[in-house]
């Protein structure tokens, strides 16, 4: 990377990812690594400074993570976080002791010193930790205590090291993102130049080089990721570039024209459309089990593709829509590879013998900045907000038999209530007086279960449409959406009067977990 740049040193931090989070929301550049990573991968010319992140270990137990001593050796500031600051300390020759408990909560900062990161006042912090420094190394002082732990913040102002023992990066600190953006801009010097136009400008220079002249191939989701991803490798290597997207009968009511011509209004960009919808419904028929519906999508889609790349004279790469959340949980879940930064390999599910190489353009970024970049590069605001999607579509929402028919139930129901929620300005989570507002998903579920109703004078015997709205930030854990009562009441009526085949609408209402987002 050409811009300024902040390494993260993973100790085993819970909160690692946020504190990439805090930094790159004041635009600087910053990459996670593992504290063993070697110095070459991590130690760049554009390395501004490092943060020690947190870690479940204690510094003095067998095999321990130390702090490198290139991290040491570099010169540069150091910032440790928790277990970060006591490596550091152990590091630079200071102590550290167990407490006998663990210290979790909230505490009260005050500053005792003049110091770059925290101005003069009283702060709360969030604090998670079991030992604590007890003498600081030659050279630093207390900056900051609380008072269960006088050295809850300290630091060398000469050689620019600091340690703090609560954590800044989690919100239940409300001025920790200040303290980290004092750290980084001001202490590091860090530029910030780590804006969507920077972003753009590097990242078409990357693809550039990659791929040349060679021709490369993408699949359109209409997912965020995938649409910008392919959006930055158009505006890079114009008509070298073929994207198809795939219609397998299971998206949206007019989803697959609103994708194609927001492509062509917006970016000037021609999608290959492929209907497949038979095809895909064909090889779905009378299958109910959710997990032999992924199968049989996953399936059709290597098939599709294998057809589509095949006719294209097998183009040498893809583009792929991975973002950095992904890349760092890989990294996690296979610590022992040092070769993380692998361009070569096949992409899942393909056969071995259909090598891409892969063209990445999001590896590095989170999903706020892929929106960022998306909305800088021209993309339709409702392309680049919508909500997620899930790949095999309506097929998860569909529960039971997968048919013409059915889909157009759900298409019908779930088109009302997307209406109703964008009229009443809840398809967006946003924070309003009294918490979050809006929804971060909602849709609809076709159940297979008929219930008696009346109609009319009529007797009805028909299915049920449960509405599933859920709040959340990470989609790892969600709650039900407090949607009005009356919006409730209007959806269902409309669902009842407006749509074939339904005479019954229930709410869901329940968290994840213990349920979750999809019915499937
Ligand atoms: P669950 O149902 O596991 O869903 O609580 C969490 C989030 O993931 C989405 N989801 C998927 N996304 N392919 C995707 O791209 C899938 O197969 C898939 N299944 C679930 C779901 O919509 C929610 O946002």
């Amino acid at each position: 990377m050409m811009v300024d740049e902040i390494t993260i040193l993973d100790f085993g931090s819970q909160y690692a990812q946020l504190i990439a989070r805090r930094i790159r929301e004041v635009h600087v550049y910053c990459e996670l690594q593992p504290w063993d990573a070697p110095a070459e991968l991590v130690l760049g010319p554009n390395t501004r400074g490092f943060i020690l992140s947190g870690g479940p270990a204690s510094v003095y137990a067998q095999g321990a993570p130390q702090v490198p001593e290139y991290v040491i050796e570099s010169g540069l500031p150091i910032l440790g976080i928790c277990y970060g600051m006591q490596a550091l300390t152990n590091a630079l020759g200071g102590a550290v002791a167990p407490t006998g408990e663990r210290e979790y909560g909230p505490a009260e900062l005050h500053t005792v010193a003049r110091n770059p990161i925290v101005g003069q006042g009283r702060y709360k912090v969030w604090m998670s930790h079991g030992d604590r420094v007890e003498r600081p190394p030659g050279g630093f002082g207390v900056l900051a205590s609380t008072d269960n732990s006088p050295m809850a913040f300290i630091g060398d102002t000469e050689r620019r090291y600091y340690g703090v023992q609560f954590h800044p990066e989690v919100n239940h600190t409300p001025q920790g993102g200040q303290f980290i953006k004092q750290f980084v801009q001001d202490v590091c010097g860090a530029k910030a130049n780590w804006t969507p136009d920077s972003i753009i400008l590097e990242s078409v220079k990357k693809i550039q080089d990659q791929v040349r002249d060679g021709r490369v191939l993408a699949a359109v989701s209409g997912g965020v990721d995938s649409s910008v991803a392919v959006a930055l490798v158009h505006k890079a290597v114009g008509d070298q570039l073929v994207s198809i997207f795939v219609d397998n009968g299971l998206l949206r009511a007019g989803e697959v024209r609103q994708v194609i011509s927001a492509f062509q209004e917006h970016m000037g960009m021609e999608l290959v459309p492929v209907d497949a919808s038979e095809r895909f419904l064909s090889h779905l028929k009378s299958v109910v089990d959710p997990e032999e519906k992924r199968r049989v999508i996953g399936e059709a889609f290597v098939r599709i593709f294998e057809e589509q790349a095949l006719t294209l004279g097998q183009p040498p790469f893809l583009v792929q829509g991975t973002i950095y959340p992904d890349v760092v949980e890989s990294q996690a879940a296979d610590r022992s590879k040092v070769d993380r930064i692998k361009t070569h390999h096949n992409v899942g599910g393909l056969p071995a013998d259909m090598r891409f190489e892969l063209v990445e353009p999001l590896r590095y970024l989170f999903k706020d900045e892929v929106r960022a970049v998306g909305e800088a590069l021209g993309l339709p605001k409702g392309l680049v907000w919508r909500q997620p999607f899930p790949g095999p579509g309506l097929a998860v929402r569909c529960l039971g038999e997968i048919n013409t028919e059915r889909l157009s139930t759900l298409r019908a129901a779930d088109k009302i209530l997307n209406q109703e929620l964008e009229e009443s300005g809840l398809l967006v989570l946003t924070s309003g007086e009294g918490g979050m507002q809006g929804t971060s998903q909602a849709f609809a579920v076709l159940l297979p279960v008929q219930s008696v109703g009346v109609m009319g004078d009529k007797r009805t015997y028909q299915e049920v449409v449960a509405i599933r709205a859920v709040t959340t930030e990470d989609f790892m854990t969600a709650d039900w959406a407090r949607l009005p009562h009356d919006l409730l009441a209007r959806i269902a009526n409309r669902i009842v009067n407006e749509v074939q085949g339904v005479n019954r609408v229930v709410f869901d209402i329940t968290s994840k977990p213990p349920a979750t987002i999809e019915w499937e």
